[in-house]
């Protein structure tokens, strides 16, 4: 049995396989109508979720398959003091596949030890996010072409940003990969995401505080929010809230095929003067999310 908790649980063989999958579902929906008939998907969200919750409920629907969960630790056991390793062994008995986003790192990976389905982390605390970075690797590899061969812009909370971890830890797997890192001081890359994958790796990196400076250059810019949620303090996260928000003149000096992703929610950090130019990818990166999904929920319960 195989769990998904960090992106490194699959090797790059198996992304392509699922990206292969992802991409036979968009072409032939009908074929996998019944794939997962009578198969039940939990989802335990032990915090806010709009796409990755829906998204994974909406997979598994398309698939034949039924959903239980919640969407809020308030409505389970968990209000009343039980465990996270015993909510999994008493959902384990009512499902076959597991998706649990929690506030806490390493939650689902404690999950994982005790449970006798299928895990999947759907975001744990400022750690780590997979299936988001699934949806990106998908939404690349449609939008662009390729995996490889690409300059990658980084914007934001990339201290705090889950997302920002998993897929520059995915990405770093391909071949000439360049990243720059847009942050503010206060949200820098965490040094153990610097030293144990890029240099470990040896990727080229560069860290900036300017949103302009290599904007030329980028053939991906993947914004993000700051983490409100993740902050200490609401005057830190006020003051550094609207640090870069990229509108149309921004976009001057970019490249014509410059992919712009955003893993959503979106607070001010995209002007929707943006919306609209074709380089804009986050909605349709949305859509690519319930693919994936659906293909990985495939894999794991071992479905041919
Ligand atoms: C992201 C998350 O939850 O980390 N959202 C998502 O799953 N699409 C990004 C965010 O909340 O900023």
């Amino acid at each position: 049995m195989k769990h998904v908790i960090d992106i490194k649980d699959l090797s790059v063989e198996e992304i392509d396989s699922l990206i292969k999958v992802a991409k036979d579902i968009i072409n032939h929906k009908e074929k996998y109508s019944h794939k997962c008939d009578g198969k039940k998907l939990a989802t335990l969200f032990f915090e806010p979720s709009t796409r990755t919750r829906l998204s994974f409920e909406s997979a598994m629907m398309e698939l034949g398959g039924n959903v239980i969960g919640f969407s809020e630790a308030s409505s389970s056991s968990v209000s009343k003091g039980e465990t996270v390793a015993d909510t999994i062994r008493v959902v384990g008995c009512y499902s076959d596949i597991i998706a649990m986003r929690h506030p806490k790192e390493g939650a689902p990976y404690v999950a994982s030890m005790k449970s006798e389905v299928p895990i999947i982390n759907a975001g744990d605390g400022g750690h780590n996010h997979p299936t988001q970075t699934l949806t990106d690797l998908l939404t690349i590899e449609c939008e662009k072409g390729r995996l490889d061969n690409l300059t990658i812009g980084l914007c934001g909370d990339l201290k705090f940003g889950r997302t920002v971890h998993s897929l520059i830890t995915a990405m770093s797997r391909y071949k000439n990969i360049k990243f720059v890192l847009i942050s503010p001081d206060e949200l820098k890359l965490p040094e153990y995401i610097k030293k144990d994958i890029l240099e470990k790796n040896n990727i080229e990196y560069v860290e900036t505080k300017s949103m302009d400076e290599y904007m030329k250059d980028l053939d991906i810019l993947y914004m993000t929010r700051v983490q409100r949620e993740r902050f200490f303090n609401e005057e830190d996260y006020v003051r550094l809230k609207d640090y870069y928000i990229l509108n149309k003149a921004k976009l001057e000096n970019a490249k014509k095929d410059l992919c712009i992703l955003h893993p959503l929610p979106r607070v001010n950090e995209i002007s929707t003067d943006v919306d609209d130019d074709p380089r804009a990818c986050y909605f349709k990166q949305v859509r690519y999310g319930k693919y994936i999904r659906m293909a990985l929920i495939l894999k794991l319960l071992e479905v041919k």
